[in-house]
């Protein structure tokens, strides 16, 4: 990274205090404040991060002004066109794409990891039936933690790589059995002779009673999707997994901590407000009247899945998966008045001054919802197969800070409680 110096003028007795400007390979530069405190007394305030890098990364990039969207420099739209979720994983998590032996020596451990421990498989019996997926899964990974003790010297890269292969491995179980659990259906075993996708599908939808055939469409539809939700830079939850894991945490109780920040509706939980959203609009001529309502500054209500914190134009998954939702709703026979109505809306609001003008456009969220209930997932679901897709980018941010040697992450804060104080009287201690 190359160096240069800006002035940045303090106002106040600190004076005029020179700061380094950092330069990455892409995107904007960023101002080096790590002395801002020691030698000058002062804090930077960012509540939110809108300003902020809080680490170095080489794993994604996003040009959030042009809609760009790269994993180690491979454009997004490539990469869903051209390669697959195990390949991306190994791109992800080691920087490069694998060789046809490295594949099959990565896919080759994933797939002996995707069993469950018997013992994790007894923790289900223990949550409501109604129990939230996500719940579920937050417990179960954290749970993990207590497994694996013979590979857990953080030390050791070897046991860090097995920690992280565990989990992208063992997580399409655990998806599956929250979701089988909460029907009362038998929790199926992974079948170590199918992809990733289909062995996913199997354990979804799969009875004892019956063989389970994979349909082709539904098992590239699944891998798409997790591909394109595989890594997003330093959002809530990757930023949530680095600091947990920044203190030198389990990598299992670090990842339940990324689940959890995922699943707010403002984040992982989006897809299933849109799809809540298309169905209470429910017909094309009540567009116009939701559309007033997101423009009305006395309403709360906003358009769900349109806007991004980064992106101000579209966001490159929302084409990709645009396309394959009418795919699979054309393989399915399914007529969907909802995708109807999403299309609609997304033409009316790309073309209104006051989207115009804030630079909100669709994100993954506006058609993941429409895919995945047309491939037969409830709406409590979606946020889970967010998780699993994420895992791939939480183990690969994990991975990386294990190399970075600025110690814990703790952040200050600028307080604005009571100044000091003294207790009244003589207290509780005396009157006894
Ligand atoms: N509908 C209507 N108006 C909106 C929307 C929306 N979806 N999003 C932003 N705005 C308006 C705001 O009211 C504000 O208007 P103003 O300048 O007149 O006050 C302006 O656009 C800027 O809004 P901010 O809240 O500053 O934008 P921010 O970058 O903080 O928010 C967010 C991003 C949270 C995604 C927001 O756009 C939103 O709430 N969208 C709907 C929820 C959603 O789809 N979330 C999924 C995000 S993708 C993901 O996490 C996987």
């Amino acid at each position: 990274m190359g160096k240069r110096r800006v002035k940045a003028t303090i106002c106040n007795e600190a004076g005029e205090v020179e700061l380094a400007v950092l330069e990455g390979t892409m995107g904007p530069e960023a101002l080096d404040i790590q002395q801002l405190y020691p030698d000058h007394g002062l804090l930077a305030f960012d509540p939110g991060f809108r300003s902020t890098a809080s680490c170095k990364s080489a794993i994604t990039f996003i040009d959030g002004e042009a809609g760009v969207l790269l994993y180690r420099g491979y454009p997004i739209e490539e990469l869903a066109e051209k390669s697959n979720f195990i390949e991306v994983a190994h791109l992800l998590m080691l920087g490069e794409l694998p060789s046809e032996s490295e594949y099959e020596d990565f896919w080759g451990s994933i797939r002996r990891h995707s069993l469950l421990h018997e013992q994790v498989l007894r923790f289900y019996d223990g949550f409501r039936r109604d129990a939230h997926p996500m719940a579920i899964m937050v417990g179960v990974v954290g749970a993990l933690s207590a497994f694996y003790h013979d590979a857990m010297d953080m030390f050791d890269g070897e046991h860090r790589l097995q920690a992280a292969i565990r989990l992208v491995a063992k997580m399409p179980t655990i998806a599956a059995a929250s979701y089988t659990y909460s029907i009362g259906r038998p929790i199926r075993y992974p079948r170590n002779d199918l992809d990733y996708a289909p062995n996913f599908l199997q354990m979804l939808f799969g009875v004892p009673s019956e063989e389970y055939e994979v349909n082709p469409t539904l098992a590239r539809a699944m891998d798409l999707i997790l591909l394109l939700h595989a890594d997003h830079e330093q959002n809530a939850s990757t930023s949530t997994v680095r600091m947990a894991a920044s203190s030198g945490a389990n990598p299992f109780a670090c990842i339940a901590a990324g689940i959890a920040s995922l699943w707010g509706p403002a984040h992982g939980g989006a897809n299933e407000a849109v799809l809540r959203m298309l169905m209470e609009i429910g017909k094309i001529e009540k567009i116009s009247e939701v559309i007033a309502r997101a423009k009305d500054k006395d309403d709360p209500f906003r358009l769900m899945g349109f806007g991004h914190r980064v992106y101000r134009n579209f966001d490159p998954r929302s084409r990709v998966l645009q396309k394959m939702a009418k795919e699979v709703l054309d393989h399915l026979g399914i007529d969907d008045p909802l995708l109807e109505v999403a299309v609609k809306l997304e033409e009316i609001a790309v073309h209104d001054e006051y989207f115009i003008e804030r630079k909100l456009y669709p994100n993954v969220d506006f058609y993941s919802g429409i895919l995945l209930r047309a491939m037969g997932l409830p709406m409590t679901m979606f946020t889970a197969i967010f998780a699993l897709a994420r895992t791939v980018g939480w183990v690969s941010h994990w991975l990386e800070l294990q190399g970075d040697s600025h110690g814990i992450d703790r952040p200050r804060q600028l307080y604005v409680g009571k100044t000091l104080r003294h207790y009244p009287g003589k207290g509780k201690k005396q009157q006894r």
